[in-house]
């Protein structure tokens, strides 16, 4: 069996940065590594981009925006397409499959939509659990200070008050899942990386 890890946090945390970074240390060690990411690049991650993550002005009926359940649903069907085609047949042969973002941000964007989380921990169960999850942790100020440079249309970035939420969310989300280690993301990119590099670490060793 392979090793997944998987990276999460508000948006901006470095995510995309430290799972570029962490991959490369994989395979300068000769590992084969899987570099994925949630939403797929599938056309149910399409669909998403195009109902959810434009803030629904192509959604389904008249521009009106889905609802919260279909969200969940989406993004569910997205990942069960994702484990059973990537995810699941990369660690079987063996290899490190780095996911930028999993079930963890439905539970945390989905639950602070205010949809319930024993629901979204339900429809979530097909997902196999990571050997390890990095949260990114940073206040949601200094997260959308590093996204300013980058023009940004979803509708999640734009509303400080629900990264808010998600981040404490993930916050509470670290205390229930013990695969989660919360990171200082603050830090710069090189320390973050060695602050992840240590935790992949500690995993191999225990496996
Ligand atoms: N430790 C850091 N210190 C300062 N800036 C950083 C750090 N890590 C990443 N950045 C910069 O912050 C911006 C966001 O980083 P990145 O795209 O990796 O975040 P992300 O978590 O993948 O965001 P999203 O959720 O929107 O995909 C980028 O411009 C990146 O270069
Ligand atoms: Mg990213």
């Amino acid at each position: 069996m392979g090793t997944f890890i998987v990276l999460e946090g508000i948006d901006g945390a470095g995510k995309s940065t430290q799972a570029k970074l962490l991959k490369v240390w994989f395979e300068e060690r000769g590992y084969e590594v899987v570099l994925t990411k949630e939403p797929t690049d599938t056309a149910f991650g399409r669909l998403i981009r195009r109902l959810v993550l434009t803030g629904g002005k192509e959604g389904i009926i008249d521009g009106a925006k889905i609802s919260h359940e279909a969200e969940a649903l989406l993004f569910a069907a997205d990942r069960a397409e994702h484990v059973d085609k990537l995810i699941k047949p990369s660690l079987e042969a063996g290899k490190i499959v780095i996911s930028d973002r999993y079930f963890y941000s439905s539970l945390a964007y989905q639950w602070a939509r205010g949809l319930d989380l024993e629901w979204l921990i339900d429809l979530n169960r097909f997902a196999v659990r990571p050997d390890l999850v990095v949260l990114l942790d940073l206040p949601v100020k200094e997260s959308m200070k590093r996204l300013r440079s980058r023009s940004i249309k979803s509708e999640f970035d734009r509303i400080y008050e629900l990264q808010r939420r998600v981040r404490e969310n993930y916050l509470k989300l670290a205390e229930r899942f013990p695969e989660i280690k919360i990171v200082n993301a603050l830090e710069d990119v090189d320390s973050v990386h060695r602050q992840i590099v240590a935790l992949v670490e500690a995993i191999l060793e225990e496996k």
